[in-house]
């Protein structure tokens, strides 16, 4: 954060944070009005929102974001901007990302003990799609693949707008773990042979390559090929695209993301990712890296930066509308976030 503050000029007082884990749950609903004076005004989009996130969600639970879809006027669909439009019927479709307290309230917690104010909570992947994806891929229907350490995050955009997330508890501490117990060695240095050497298409390795691999308890280190270590990382790369293909199949947008798929996060940068990503998802790949963010390229220009950058990207749009100082409980500044959570799709237009 010092060296934030050194780099920006500037003292950082909040912060927008993301939010990831297996308890993230997104899902789609729609809410139908009347239009009264038989033409579309603030009220009237505020109030059709209102019915499309009347649904019940369990106590633990609360809404991170509303995200408006579409809005359809009588039977004229595929609206993005209802404002002034004529007719009776207005029926909104929405994105709803709820997840749990507790998680939320461990964010906020965190950040003030650290002596930091939260502006807001945001979905990781939302975030990093801000920074990695381009408005034609999400215009044309678009996967966003976040492979990170303890998850996996998905969104998918169909005709702009996002229509499905998920988050798998599956990452890239599972292959730092593989190569620990699979090379018997320690997790540390795992972590560092992963880095270095890994490359998770065993094709792509040269037979001859190889790598030192320190032991545990005092043995001596081992030369080993580096065909073994991509044998490992191969099938656990492979389980998780896999599973991330289901999810996707599940959603019903298959067929929709004519622009294929962007694979981001730390753990993308292993070798041979986008090559197997294609072969299981059978669609094109690439690897998204932050963009469109000026001054700041060569310091964050790889995919572990993805997050970061979107958060910064989302707040810079929308700053100045909200700040919670922390000297209050967390739990009414939780409060506050989620409270404005719910009204942030009313600045949306
Ligand atoms: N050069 C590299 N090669 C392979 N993996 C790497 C490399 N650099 C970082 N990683 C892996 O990337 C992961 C961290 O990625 P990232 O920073 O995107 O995660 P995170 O956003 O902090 O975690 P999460 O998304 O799970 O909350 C770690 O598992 C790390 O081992
Ligand atoms: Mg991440």
């Amino acid at each position: 954060m010092e060296e934030a503050e050194l780099m920006a000029g500037c003292e950082i007082k909040s912060v927008y944070a993301g939010i990831a884990g297996g308890h993230i749950k997104g899902f789609n609903s729609q809410g139908v009005i009347a239009i009264k004076n038989r033409e579309v005004c603030a009220e009237d989009v505020k109030r059709v929102i209102d019915a499309a996130k009347a649904i019940a969600i369990p106590m633990d639970r609360e809404v991170i974001h509303i995200l408006p879809q579409e809005f359809i006027i009588d039977d004229q669909d595929g609206i993005r901007e209802p404002l002034g439009m004529s007719g009776v019927r207005l029926e909104a479709k929405v994105h709803i990302v709820t997840g749990a307290v507790a998680s939320a309230q461990n964010i906020i917690k965190s950040c003030n003990r650290a002596g930091l104010d939260v502006a807001d909570i945001v979905l990781e992947q939302l975030a990093s799609s801000e920074a990695v994806l381009s408005a034609d891929e999400k215009e044309l229907g678009v996967a966003l693949i976040d492979v990170g350490g303890g998850t996996t995050d998905i969104a998918i955009f169909v005709d702009g707008a996002i229509k499905h997330t998920s988050v798998l508890s599956l990452g890239g501490n599972h292959l730092t773990n593989d190569i620990a117990v699979g090379l018997r060695t320690p997790m540390a240095e795992a972590e560092k042979i992963k880095q270095k050497y890994g490359c998770c298409l065993a094709s792509l390795v040269g037979k001859d390559e190889t790598i030192e691999v320190p032991s545990v308890g005092g043995r001596k280190p081992r030369v080993l090929s580096r065909q073994l270590l991509a044998e490992i990382l191969e099938p656990r790369v492979e389980e998780i695209f896999t599973l991330v293909n289901r999810e996707i199949v599940k959603s019903g947008y298959e067929d929709m993301i004519a622009s294929g798929v962007v694979i981001t996060g730390g753990s993308t940068i292993l070798e041979g990712m986008p090559e197997l990503a294609e072969q299981v998802f059978n669609l094109p790949v690439r690897r998204g890296l932050p963009q469109r963010i000026g001054g700041l390229v060569d310091v964050v220009n790889s995919p572990a930066y993805a997050t970061g950058v979107g958060l910064v990207v989302y707040g810079s749009k929308n700053v100045g509308v909200h700040e919670f100082p922390s000297a209050q409980s967390e739990e009414s500044i939780f409060r506050k976030v989620s409270g404005r959570m719910k009204e942030w799709f009313s600045e949306f237009f």
